[in-house]
């Protein structure tokens, strides 16, 4: 991975930027980095506050010979080699909400929009974009008190090259390790750097609301939530809080 990089100093978005190559033919494994991006994307539509300087904005292009089903397992991977990354450069113990951010306290540090391209039922190609608040020392006030920053959390700035860098080793290393022996081992990994499962949530869908115990990922990366009924919803797309009571 990262052996074809395209830097930015500004940008809409390196998603954007990203399916675009994509489009024209970039191999697998093409990184897009910006310093700063004027229309940020987030999941669910929402935008993504990404000033100049201050994080990592970056997508990566994979192209997996994969069924589409397998989509899911790829996100969570990526949340994977992020958390282990922020870990082993910083010492900071992150824990993966899911499916894919990364929280430290209860608070958004990093988050991730997996986006596909597919043809039937077979994948074309994937675009995982992060997004990380590095050294942000303060927030708007309507992310004040829901995200934060690496250096908030270690209190001194912090280096974003060396992150990136070991994002990418990372990456290419679960998914050398994905393609070799299949979800079992990311799995297991995803669960060990969890703070989801075990825990009573409520999940906001389009379609309304649900509430239950998360008890677990399944084989396809889908999120298992036991209603109160006994009976086991399988997740595929939702926001989640932790319940109340
Ligand atoms: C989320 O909603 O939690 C996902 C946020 C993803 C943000 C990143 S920043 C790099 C890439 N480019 C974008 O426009 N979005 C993603």
């Amino acid at each position: 991975l990262g052996r074809e990089i395209h830097y930015f100093g500004a940008i809409d978005s390196t998603q954007h930027k990203a399916h675009e190559l994509a489009k024209g033919g970039a191999p697998h494994g093409t990184v897009i980095i910006a310093d700063q991006q004027a229309g940020g994307k987030g999941r669910m539509g929402r935008p993504w506050h990404s000033p100049a300087g201050t994080g990592i904005w970056m997508s990566i292009l994979l192209r997996p010979e994969l069924p589409l089903y397998r989509c899911p397992q790829l996100t969570l991977l990526a949340a994977v080699a992020v958390v282990q990354a922020i870990r082993e450069t910083t010492g900071v113990r992150a824990e993966i909400k899911w499916p894919n951010d990364i929280l430290v306290e209860q608070k958004k540090l990093c988050g991730i929009l997996t986006e596909l391209n597919a043809e039937t039922d077979q994948i074309n190609y994937l675009i995982i974009g992060i997004g990380m608040n590095v050294n942000t020392e303060d927030f708007p006030s309507e992310l004040r008190d829901i995200a934060t920053s690496l250096r908030i959390q270690v209190g001194t700035p912090v280096k974003r090259i060396p992150l990136i860098q070991r994002i990418l080793e990372n990456l290419e290393k679960l998914y050398k390790l994905y393609i070799e022996y299949g979800f079992s081992p990311i799995k297991s990994l995803w669960e060990a750097h969890a703070n989801t499962i075990g825990k009573r949530v409520v999940l906001r869908q389009l379609h309304g609301s649900l509430e239950g115990l998360a008890i677990g990922i399944n084989e396809e990366g889908t999120l298992l939530v036991r209603k109160d009924n006994g009976e086991i919803e399988k997740v595929y797309s939702a926001d989640i809080e932790n319940a109340s009571s």
